[in-house]
């Protein structure tokens, strides 16, 4: 038994839904670390499950009944999936089966847990776990797609041997990423209630003609993941995103853009909302100081292009007479925590969050290193989702200096 038991009264409570597949099992182990780390956890099982493992684990290891049946007569008023899903702080479904998350995507409730799904108003993850080719399917995509956009958190799937004896992506996350996943989220939730964040993400793409430009390798990822984080937390996120090939996270409002220009423009419209500005961005320095309307044609001699200085957006934000909260990015190839504490001192902003170039780029997975006015603080390597619930809560703590007390 652990240590630090929260009471019941202050005790965050999860429902974990369990639908059909193999990890069905890993899920038994995650329902004991969530219980163990002071969560009441009240499961729910789908039909398919209770054919993997049965709900008498669930029960020993929770110590809460297991629910398994929409129509269970001894549920007060007989409505188990509003009583449930009214005092969750969050919903976990893992393992999410293909069936599961297609039905949730089209708010789909034949059953106890989609109708809970359904009924929610607090967040709600899933963990899938499937065979590769059932995640790989078009139709599955589309469906996560969906979820995406509903606001729902996708955890995982990883990569590896699967219970069908093939390899690839389908496994379910391990239970301790889950539980640490949940914790995280539960931790976050209220941090930036009320808080108006905006972000630029991506790479921006200037153009030199009618088909050719200039860009960068950043792939999007982890403002994406700042964005979707900062959502977690409670934050009304505007996101302006240069050109990536992600899904959109759920955010109150998305911007596409191509060029530093537009990114310029768009950031400059809505500065004035923000109380946050995360610049995630990999805004090109340079663009071409002639547009060529034209494809322009091959000869036989050098090309000199001549580029001219974009502005710095970050720079001209945090100069503002009255900027938000201001984040930069610091994206180095060397002497990484030396430039990064030149950057935060000459754009003037509280926070920068430096990584090493190579390390992050296109990668699932950074290591961070945040300098503000205390000195450096470093996030080890972790997937970018878990080191953004982490960037979230260190910018709770350095936006209101109040909360360290907590
Ligand atoms: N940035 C910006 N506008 C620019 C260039 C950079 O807002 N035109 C922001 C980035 O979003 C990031 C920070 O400034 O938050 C640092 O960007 P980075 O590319 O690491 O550094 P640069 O200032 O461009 O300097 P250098 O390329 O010399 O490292």
């Amino acid at each position: 038994m652990m240590a630090a038991y929260a009471s019941s009264a202050s005790k965050k409570r999860v429902v974990l839904g369990v639908t059909g597949g193999v990890a069905a099992y890993k899920a038994a182990e995650l329902a004991r670390l969530l219980t163990q780390g002071g969560i009441d956890v009240q499961t729910v099982m789908t039909q398919a499950a209770c054919r993997f493992v049965g709900p008498v684990t669930f029960q020993s290891l929770t110590g809460n009944p297991v629910y398994t049946d929409l129509w269970d007569t001894n549920a007060l008023h007989n409505m188990a999936h509003i009583n449930l899903s009214r005092d969750a702080d969050m919903i976990l479904a893992a393992p999410a089966s293909a069936d599961f998350i297609a039905k949730l995507a089209h708010g789909m409730a034949d059953d106890l847990l989609t109708t809970l799904c359904l009924a929610r108003d607090c967040p709600l993850m899933v963990a899938p776990a499937m065979n590769r080719q059932m995640w790989e399917n078009p139709a599955t995509q589309r469906n996560l797609s969906l979820l995406r956009q509903d606001g729902i958190t996708i955890a995982g799937p990883a990569s590896g041997e699967q219970a069908c004896g093939e390899i690839g992506m389908g496994r379910m996350l391990e239970a301790d990423e889950l539980a640490e996943a949940v914790q995280m989220i539960l931790q976050t939730a209220p941090l930036l209630q009320g808080k108006r964040v905006l972000l630029t993400a991506g790479p921006t793409f200037e153009a030199i003609d009618a088909v050719r430009g200039i860009s960068n390798r950043s792939s999007g990822k982890m403002g994406y993941a700042i964005a979707q984080a900062a959502a977690e937390a409670g934050a009304t996120v505007t996101l302006i995103s240069g050109p990536v090939c992600l899904a959109p996270p759920a955010v109150s409002q998305f911007i596409a853009v191509v060029g530093a220009e537009d990114m310029l423009r768009a950031v400059q419209a809505e500065i004035a909302q923000a109380d946050i500005f995360i610049s995630v961005a990999a805004v090109a320095d340079y663009r071409a100081a002639q547009l060529s309307q034209q494809k322009i044609k091959k000869s036989a001699g050098k090309l000199l292009l001549e580029l001219v200085p974009t502005v710095d957006i970050l720079e001209t934000v945090a100069n503002l007479p009255k900027p938000p909260f201001c984040v930069g990015f610091a994206a180095e190839t060397e002497n990484l925590e030396e430039n990064a504490a030149i950057k935060r001192r000459k754009k003037n902003v509280p926070l920068v969050v430096a990584n090493l170039a190579q390390d992050a780029i296109g990668s699932d997975e950074s290591e961070l290193i945040l300098l503000d006015g205390a000195g450096k603080h470093v996030l080890p390597k972790a997937s970018k989702i878990e080191q953004a619930r982490r960037l979230i809560k260190h910018i709770h703590l350095l936006y209101n200096p109040l909360n360290k007390k907590e």
